[in-house]
């Protein structure tokens, strides 16, 4: 090419959660039974979509009007609905017009991200849910700019190191908080949120805040929405339908603007974020229009608990197999639908194996873990698949240079979700004494 096509930002842009499972799918052509225990879609680990909830949906798809394009931010009497349940809460007051629908919120991320000026940073978690990382890194065309999530307490933000981040950074001009969080199943308690929000305060920031997972929450634990403890800081939230209906293939997310008129460069940005879906026209229209009813169904809050409820003993499960193996940071799950792990430090290393039985498979992982910069812990994702067939995801490639993995609590069968982390306990005791 005479002139470089290459955005600055391409590198950024990486997905391990789905790179593994072309990794997944080669072993599997060879031969292994696999688990994918890597991606967060409940449909997709056999959750049955209830009968009401298809029939709500039903009735919608009879309507002509579900067919065609909506209004650019999203069917108003949806935003209203939205709108009001924020302001029932009593704390920040917002209107219909600071909503905007998204064909789910991986698309309101590439837009939030991509359309801050190129300069502009907006410190992510480390670890992060990679989607937000590599589009803020990606519109910058540099490395994400992290503060650090605790593993030697619960996951939670590190506020001091939060603070020198923002000090030391004047590109620093917002905070992304994912609560509950993605990749660490963390839930926040209020005290940090506030704190969180008192920083953005002081140095004159916006909050940009993913509540995705906010009603999938258990053992006991408590947070608060952003719309509670905002006060007059501007900040964007995003909520969707993905996780908690479940119909993460709706594509049905949405932006929620909070104090969109207090700073006039603010406005200005979202304004630009709004004419970027204008360009765009609109975003899907059937599941805006079944949202209401979804939301208000008689049996959506049954359905909705039964499920917390299994994430709940699946977290439990999940902690007492791994948590007393020598070597590991294992927190507790308390919301969303994963559970990262960490190795200590220096208990990997580049020598430790496990044994693979078919000799295809075996060359294979081999291959895959000789290439040049393959980092320790996706040597062990990598030899975890090849001698168990359980597919869970490199921690390192959530923006973080902790070494661990991510798995999914997603597996509906108790007996199949013991034994599969009975394997991973096996595997990471064997590796490690390797
Ligand atoms: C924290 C978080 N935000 C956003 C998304 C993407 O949601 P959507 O299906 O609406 O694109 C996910 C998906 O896993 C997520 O974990």
């Amino acid at each position: 090419m005479r002139t470089d096509i290459v955005h600055i930002g391409a590198g950024e842009l990486t997905y391990e959660i789905r790179n593994i499972v072309n990794v997944g799918e080669k072993l599997q052509k060879l031969g292994i039974r696999t688990y994918w225990e890597n991606i967060g879609d409940p449909v997709a680990k056999g959750e049955e979509i209830p009968r009401w909830m298809k029939e709500v949906v039903a009735e919608f798809v009879m309507q002509d009007a579900s067919y065609g394009y909506c209004p650019t931010r999203g069917i108003l009497s949806t935003r209203e609905f939205l709108a009001e349940q924020v302001n029932r809460r009593g704390g920040v007051q917002i209107g219909p017009d600071d909503i905007i629908f998204f064909n789910g919120l991986g698309d309101a991320i590439s837009k939030v991200f991509g359309f801050l000026r190129r300069t502009a940073r907006v410190v992510v978690p480390s670890p992060s849910y990679t989607t937000h990382s590599s589009a803020e890194a990606a519109h910058a065309g540099d490395r994400p700019v992290c503060y650090r999530l605790d593993p030697a307490n619960h996951w939670y933000p590190d506020l001091d190191d939060l603070e020198k981040r923002i000090k030391y950074n004047p590109a620093v001009a917002g905070i992304l908080i994912i609560n509950p969080d993605n990749p660490t199943g963390a839930v926040y308690p209020e005290e940090i949120l506030r704190g969180m929000v008192a920083l953005a305060k002081k140095y004159d920031l916006f909050i940009i805040c993913d509540e995705v997972y906010q009603n999938i929450i258990y053992n006991g634990q408590k947070t608060l929405p952003l719309s509670d403890l905002i006060g007059d800081v501007p900040a964007i939230n995003m909520r969707g339908i993905s996780k908690e209906m479940p119909w993460p293939g709706s594509r049905c997310g949405w932006i929620e603007v909070y104090n969109g008129h207090h700073d006039p460069m603010f406005e200005k940005y979202v304004n630009s974020i709004l004419n970027a879906k204008m360009v765009e026209v609109c975003s899907t229209t059937l599941p805006q229009k079944a949202l209401p009813a979804l939301i208000t169904h008689p049996e959506y809050k049954t359905h909705l608990a039964e499920r917390v409820s299994r994430y709940e003993r699946c977290s439990n499960i999940a902690y007492d197999i791994l948590k007393d193996i020598d070597g590991l940071i294992v927190n507790r799950t308390n919301g969303a639908f994963y559970m990262s792990v960490a190795f200590e430090e220096g208990v990997l290393n580049d020598k430790q194996s496990l044994p693979i039985a078919g000799k295809d498979v075996r060359a294979q992982v081999e291959e895959l873990v000789n290439k040049p910069g393959t980092s320790l812990d996706k040597r062990f994702v990598y030899y975890l698949l090849g001698a168990t067939g359980v597919c869970v995801v490199p921690l390192s490639s959530f923006a973080t240079e902790l070494q661990g993995f991510r798995v999914t609590l997603l597996e509906r069968d108790e007996e199949k979700f013991r034994m599969i982390f009975g394997m991973i306990a096996d595997g990471i005791k064997r590796y490690i004494n390797s």
